[in-house]
């Protein structure tokens, strides 16, 4: 039950001018950034010439604001702002100093909004800028028309933006940058391609096609080119290098793996919008007992049974990271204390980590999925990878939630008073209302979605379709709109699209027989030793994503190592599961964009990167675990023979 202060609170809000174009979720997710203070009657909130970062609403009361006159001997009011009325904007807005003081006459309250939040609110919602914008308008219109005296004493404390300062154009010089060393790399080893003859066993055409993919291995890896840029110059490269034709080269966008993706991608965005996740998230955190360790359990566990629904690892973490300072603060964690870390890093093991544990649990695994030997994929089913895959994600998860709790459990020294934060989640509940009835609708799709991906060995329709038919009944009833579809990230499904061709061309260019030929040679230094070949694809992992990311990392890494595998006597799909899960390590932070999600989320103050990393090292050492325990899993299933 939420407490009348929060409907209270929640009501005011909803009626805040520049909030007024904000929906419930964008609301609440505010919520959680927000702290309501009580200022003493007569008491300075802002002074002027003072420095500013944080920006008020009136809550309660009234407030006069204040200029000094007669260079600063005395002052006059300007204005006054009741309930509703924003300040401090300027100030936030400029960097400069205070504009004015801003006292309360009477007992007050205010809501602070600290000054990267608010930043964050205005780039997210352009409309809330408009309303400042309208605000700030007001108050130039009003000042412009009663604050002659100020004009006469111009401020010394506001800067003036400095003008524009033209310099002579500087000598044109050769100045070769990282990237444009990259570049030449990339465009030699692309070269190499046309120019050197292929090694023994290889066809000019597969040779050509191999170096284009390296060509771009470090582009990729310095990030110099948007990926979807990048792919599709590939691809290009392929068709009129005259590799292969362009159907082949295209191939993979007409692959039911590319249908997946966007369809359960789009699906995931539309119900994370329609409230219903984070409604979800509010409600285990607000609702499971048990402390540190009851928390860090659920909040593991909700994040790995949203994930199928989900597929966007970094989109659900981004969507439940608002709620974590207030849990943290709602336990009585002090920021960058070790159980405010450990919160964080359960929500990173359950939101985020466990991208494997079905095959729309993150869109890599899908990618992962397309990059498999048609043969492969045709005998796997979604309830199957989620089969072979159980002993080694459950390995893995566990070893994260044993790590959190014994490494981050609260001393006495970390817990402090919580009523506060506790009110702030209710609050946000409130401001969520009742389910919707988007929400409703969300719900029902996502239970039978799951439902469908389940029993497919039933009724043997591929997930892509189910998905479809998903997404048609979530458009029928207006949860997917064409908003939905600015949501999705087409960078990344293009270059997904050019990833999943790739199997394709590698099979008719020769590629694949002439890597599977060396594969078979290599793979005699690990013969009969399934575990250490596992236990070195891991490793390879590791190292490829210090330089590639995850999402192109785990694909090429199945790509090469399948093969291999195969030679080997393992199923490549076990490949694919380790690679999709050992690609996305975070031992640096600049490794994971869903680290840094949950880094950036929670205001980058809830844990420091120092803390987060004995997780991360728990994570590689649990990734090792999980293959060791899981061979003889595998074996007994038959993956290994
Ligand atoms: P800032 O300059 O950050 O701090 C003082 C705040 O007082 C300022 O932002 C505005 O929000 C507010 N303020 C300044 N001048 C006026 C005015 N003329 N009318 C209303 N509010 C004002």
């Amino acid at each position: 039950m939420s407490t009348p202060i929060d409907q209270r609170h929640a009501e005011l809000l909803a009626g805040v001018d520049i909030f007024a174009n904000l929906d419930r979720l964008a609301l609440a997710k505010l919520a959680a950034h927000i702290d309501w203070v009580e200022i003493a009657d007569n008491e300075e909130i802002a002074r002027e010439g003072g420095p500013g970062d944080t920006l008020y609403v009136v809550s309660s009361g009234t407030f006069g604001v204040y200029v000094s006159t007669d260079a600063g001997l005395a002052e006059k009011q300007v204005s006054s702002l009741g309930p509703g009325d924003p300040f401090g904007e300027m100030a936030l807005l400029t960097n400069a100093p205070r504009s004015a003081t801003v006292r309360a006459h009477g007992p007050c309250e205010v809501l602070r909004l600290e000054r990267a939040r608010f930043l964050a609110l205005l780039r997210e919602n352009p409309e809330v800028a408009l309303s400042v914008a309208a605000t700030l308008s007001q108050r130039l219109h009003a000042a412009q028309s009663g604050w002659e005296a100020v004009d006469a004493h111009p401020r010394s404390g506001v800067e003036k933006p400095a003008p524009a300062v033209h310099t002579a154009p500087a000598p044109l010089r050769w100045h070769l940058s990282t990237t444009g060393i990259v570049y030449l790399a990339s465009l030699g080893i692309l070269l190499l391609g046309w120019f050197v003859p292929p090694p023994e066993g290889l066809s000019p055409g597969g040779w050509r096609a191999l170096m284009t993919l390296s060509a771009a291995v470090p582009v990729l890896a310095v990030g110099a080119i948007p990926d979807g840029v990048l792919a599709l110059l590939i691809a290009t490269v392929w068709v009129v290098g005259g590799v292969v034709p362009v159907a082949e080269a295209f191939s993979g966008f007409a692959s039911t793996s590319w249908v997946l993706v966007v369809s359960v991608y789009l699906v995931g965005s539309a119900v994370a919008s329609s409230g219903l996740l984070f409604r979800l998230v509010l409600w285990t955190l607000t609702h499971t007992g048990g402390g540190f360790t009851g928390r860090v359990l659920s909040l593991g566990i909700t994040g790995l049974l949203l994930g199928p629904a989900a597929p966007n690892a970094t989109g659900r973490i981004s969507m439940m990271a608002p709620a974590l300072n207030e849990l943290a603060e709602g336990l009585g964690y002090a920021p960058q204390s070790r159980p405010a870390a450990g919160l964080a890093m359960a929500a990173l093991a359950g939101f985020g980590q466990m991208t494997a544990i079905t095959l729309t649990s993150s869109t890599t695994a899908v990618l992962v999925f397309a990059v498999l030997p048609e043969s492969i994929r045709v005998e796997t089913s979604w309830l199957g990878w989620m089969l072979y895959g159980a002993v080694f994600n459950l390995t893995v998860f566990a070893g994260l939630m044993a790590t959190i709790v014994v490494m981050y459990r609260p001393r006495v020294a970390d817990t402090r008073d919580s009523d506060r934060a506790f009110n702030a989640l209710a609050l946000q509940r409130v401001l969520l209302g009742q389910l919707s009835r988007h929400e409703k609708w969300s719900m029902l799709v996502v239970v039978l979605l799951l439902l469908g991906f389940a029993s497919q060995p039933l009724h043997g329709i591929h997930p892509a379709w189910i998905s479809v038919g998903a997404l048609a009944a979530l458009g029928a009833v207006g949860v997917i709109t064409e908003n939905t579809f600015r949501m999705v990230n087409w960078s990344f499904i293009v270059l997904f699209g050019v990833l999943a061709s790739m199997a394709t061309v590698f099979t008719t260019s020769g590629v694949g027989t002439w890597i599977t030929g060396l594969a078979a040679h290599a793979a005699q230094g690990t013969a009969g030793n399934p575990l250490l070949f596992l236990l070195l694809t891991t490793g390879v992992c590791f190292a490829i994503t210090l330089v590639l990311r995850w999402q192109a990392a785990a694909p090429l890494a199945t790509i090469a190592l399948a093969p291999v595998a195969s030679a080997a006597g393992i199923n490549p799909v076990v490949v694919g599961i380790v690679a999709v899960v050992a690609c996305s390590t975070f031992f640096m932070p600049y490794q994971s964009t869903i680290y840094l999600a949950l880094y950036h989320g929670t205001g980058g103050n809830l844990f420091t990167h120092s803390q987060a990393r004995p997780v991360a090292i728990a994570f590689g050492l649990a990734t090792l675990l999980a293959v060791i325990v899981s061979v003889p899993y595998w074996r007994a299933l038959g993956l290994i023979y």
